[in-house]
């Protein structure tokens, strides 16, 4: 995820640009660059860091343009780096661009043997030599941008400038958010209204497959075979800082409604589901590495932990390979007596938790392979990592982990799938089917998310509770434990995570009266013994809430809430239960009137051991 912005008016068009930048900075903030157009020429000004660092490289002069694009990264292909920010740069054109080109390796091939020079290791690039290659065969700006486009596979906001056009900016979107803002005499284009409201509330949101052609005076968008539309502009009623959180009242709940999109960028580009196979080079490891791994430790903290055991379950069924987990900060005061073709696995959001990079530090001081799955290019337990793979969530805000922790069960389940392809342990039939439900998943966290009004009102029901206990079996169970973490960071209720059979050997002592029990069951072989573990809470009188896949009428019975989730299998189902648990712990919190966003005593990235 990527914040992107255009101007074009009378007004400093670098300024423009650069406060828009700054409101977009939630969306990436790993590096940052602008270009604009001075006496018919380009510049480009480009730097690794954040918006406040590109500020200070701005000579003066550069303000007296009065058109300009800018970018402020979440890296996806390509380390953060000078030569990887955008905007990127070829013959006459310069461009920005949000989203993930699939195919840039084949056309890379294809450019460099035509004789273009790549200097950076993005996918963008690709886009402004191809650009650049169809407007040098005579086709004018907009069919270049448009033959260019149809060569290209995945997502893209991009906002084009071209110097042999100064009166002129293009914006072409595919699946990456991309606004026009309008206004007498200058244009503005974004990724996100903020970065625009302080000059303008006319906004126009282009939809997938449409192009704008901006001027200061007016606008016109084609669809991809260049046929005009009429489309006419919106009022915004947002204020600036609703809109920096998309109209959402938090960062989390925003992050909660992102992981369609969020899991869809996770899956994009390493699953070849017709042809039941995964792209093994994203894990960084060679099939022929996957196949000769014997044993894997999973270590990790707080919610990435959580993932970690969730893992567990998916490895050892869907890849047959014995799996260990560990919280981090015990991983390395063990002596772990490494076997032979071990992986070691860190598992990290921000890839900077102080004892998840003591753990893999230990790990390789053994010399056993690891690989981290991270969410932030470029950060330190992906440098250290002999592999990385990236959950591209974009970026996450909230303290309380979301989106971040969805796709990293995602990285898993197509981990699991790739050492199961290697090692040859299910038919290829069996992995096809695997890899179509996964592709199934955003659509149904999309769904999911509807429930949003259902847990609103069980939030109401619940909120003054002191105490909570979440239940799950099998893989649920620590879906029950990041259920748990999740109301208690934010709400500062007491709630406990645990196995259901392990409860009547403790737990269950707490149970009384209205005590509030949240179930989480698939619709899968542990659900008989699920419900006689509900028998038990129910004899005892507590407030059962049940979220399920199954329909089973009995259940939905002995349930006092029973919230429905049209499940996919039994692992995917994981990322569909922990969407109503975390809207329940947000709608909770906010009736407490908690800082959700930044709950006490906590910080997004703990770099302290
Ligand atoms: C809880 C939460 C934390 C993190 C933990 C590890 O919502 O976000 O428990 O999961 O601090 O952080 P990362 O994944 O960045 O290593």
């Amino acid at each position: 995820m990527c914040g992107i912005i255009g101007y074009i008016g009378d007004k400093n068009a670098i300024q423009i640009v650069l406060d828009g930048l700054k409101k977009l900075e939630y969306r990436g903030y790993d590096s940052a660059g602008i270009a604009c157009l001075l006496n018919g020429k380009i510049k480009t000004v480009k730097c690794k860091g954040k918006i406040k660092n590109l500020e200070s490289l701005v000579d003066d002069s550069l303000k007296q343009s009065k058109i300009a694009i800018g970018h402020t990264r979440w890296a996806t292909h390509g380390k953060p780096s000078d030569e990887n920010a955008h905007p990127h740069c070829s013959g006459s054109i310069a461009l920005v661009h949000n989203g993930i080109i699939e195919n840039y390796a084949e056309i890379k091939k294809e450019l460099q043997t035509e004789g273009y020079k790549f200097v950076s290791q993005t996918d963008t690039e690709v886009i402004a030599h191809l650009i650049r290659k169809y407007r040098e065969n005579n086709l004018s700006l907009e069919d270049s941008i448009r033959k260019a486009v149809s060569r290209l596979r995945g997502s893209y906001a991009i906002v084009i400038m071209d110097d042999k056009e100064p009166d002129k900016l293009i914006g072409v979107r595919m699946e990456s958010p991309l606004v026009v803002g309008i206004s007498d005499g200058e244009k503005f284009i974004a990724s996100d209204v903020p970065a625009f409201l302080n000059h303008c509330n006319k906004a126009l949101f282009l939809e997938d497959g449409e192009m704008i052609v901006l001027n200061k005076e007016g606008f016109r968008v084609y669809n991809l075979e260049g046929k005009e539309k009429k489309k006419t502009p919106i009022t915004i009623t947002w204020t600036a800082s609703m809109a920096e959180k998309g109209g959402f009242k938090h960062f989390m709940l925003k992050e909660i409604y992102e992981q369609p999109r969020a899991l869809s960028d996770t899956i994009r580009g390493r699953v070849l589901s017709d042809q039941g196979k995964i792209v093994f080079e994203e894990f960084g490891l060679t099939r022929d590495e996957m196949r000769r791994i014997e044993k894997i430790y999973l270590v990790a903290c707080g919610t990435s932990y959580h993932a970690c055991l969730i893992g567990e379950y998916i490895i050892e069924n869907i890849a047959q390979i014995p799996v260990e987990v560990d919280i981090a900060s015990e991983f390395r005061y063990r002596n772990i007596p490494f076997e032979k073709n071990s992986l070691f696995v860190a598992i990290t959001q921000s890839g900077e938790t102080a004892d998840t990079l003591a753990a893999l530090r230990y790990a390789k001081k053994f010399g056993v392979k690891t690989l981290s799955i991270c969410n932030v290019l470029g950060s330190t337990a992906s440098r250290e990592a002999d592999a990385v793979f990236y959950t591209h969530s974009g970026p996450e805000i909230g303290v309380a982990s979301t989106k971040a922790f969805t796709c990293q069960i995602v990285a898993l389940y197509i981990l699991s799938i790739g050492l199961s392809i290697a090692k040859g342990v299910f038919p290829k039939i069996f992995i096809k089917n695997l890899l179509e439900e996964l592709l199934l998943l955003p659509r149904m966290a999309e769904e999911t998310l509807l429930l949003d009004k259902k847990i609103q009102l069980l939030a109401k029901e619940v909120y003054r509770k002191p105490n909570f206990l979440y239940l799950g079996r099998g893989v649920n169970y620590p879906v029950a434990l990041e259920g748990a973490l999740k109301l208690k960071e934010i709400s500062y209720i007491h709630a406990e995570g645990y196995a259901a059979g392990e409860m009547k050997h403790g737990p269950i002592a707490l149970v009384e009266e209205g005590f509030p029990v949240v179930f989480i069951a698939s619709d899968d072989l542990y659900l008989e013994k699920t419900i006689s573990n509900i028998e038990e809470i129910k004899a005892r009188d507590g407030f059962i809430i049940t979220i399920s896949s199954s329909k089973e009428e009995k259940l939905k019975k002995l349930s006092d809430r029973f919230i429905y989730v049209e499940g996919i299998n039994s692992y995917l189902n994981t990322v569909l239960f922990s969407i109503p648990l975390q809207l329940l712990a947000y709608h909770v919190a906010l009736l407490r009137g908690c800082d959700v966003d930044q709950p006490r005593n906590l910080a997004k990235s703990v770099t302290v051991e």
